[in-house]
């Protein structure tokens, strides 16, 4: 892992501070100064800041089969929190990368890394996410084409970005949407005059839904699942 990256995950401090520090020349590893912040370090190296020790705790990420009735926040409000089902060590230290409405099932992903959530949830970063949607009215072929080129959700001043409508059955779909504004696959149905009754995300990026898992079941992601993210 870059030095920069390494000193982030052990601190405070922005990619950018970190950066200027090591221009300082307030960084060591092994007692030698290192100005580089693209140095290659691992989590056991011996690292000091203003000669303090960094010590580089492993991230953990992990994804969780999200039943209905709870919520995705790390207190309880209405619901319980989701993050009582993860029987981890210190699991509200932790944060979910992507929510869901509580009505909503499948996958979520779980992790302490912040940097690596960002991937998923900047709108910048365009991070696919795949739904099995069932709706109360028949969708019309109609759908594919307007979701295809965005559609104009009440209070937002921009259409949707383009989306992917695969109609499986004439009340179920799946959408794949590279953004997530709130209820957004709800409110795109609304604005093509249809209703949403039954929400379950199965995809995130390349990372899918363990078939093994059932609702409430979590496991660690797979090293392959974790890379996926920044790839
Ligand atoms: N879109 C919604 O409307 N709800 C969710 O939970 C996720 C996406």
């Amino acid at each position: 892992m870059r030095l920069d990256k390494f000193i982030c995950r052990c601190t405070e401090l922005t990619r950018s501070e970190a950066k200027k520090l090591l221009k300082q020349g307030e960084v060591r590893v092994s007692g030698e100064v290192i100005k580089d912040p693209g140095f290659q370090v691992y989590p056991e190296s011996e690292v000091t800041l203003f000669d303090n020790r960094l010590s580089f705790e492993q991230a953990r990420y992990y994804m969780l089969y999200k039943p209905q009735d709870c919520i995705c926040s790390n207190i309880d409000e209405l619901y319980p929190s989701v993050l009582h089902f993860l029987d981890v060590d210190r699991a509200f230290d932790l944060h979910i990368a992507g929510r869901l409405d509580a009505d909503t099932t499948g996958l979520i992903l779980i992790t302490d890394d912040g940097q690596w959530s960002h991937q998923i949830t900047s709108p910048k970063k365009s991070c696919d996410k795949r739904y099995r949607v069932q709706t109360s009215k028949d969708i019309p072929e109609s759908a594919i084409q307007a979701f295809a080129a965005g559609v104009q959700l009440q209070n937002e001043s921009k259409l949707t970005r383009p989306a992917t409508l695969q109609i499986l059955a004439p009340r179920e779909a799946l959408l794949t949407i590279s953004e997530g504004k709130y209820h957004q696959v709800k409110r795109m149905f609304a604005a093509i005059g249809n209703r949403v009754v039954g929400l379950h995300r199965e995809q995130i990026g390349d990372i899918e839904l363990d078939a093994e898992l059932e609702p409430g079941q979590w496991r660690p992601l797979t090293g392959a699942e974790i890379a996926s993210v920044n790839a």
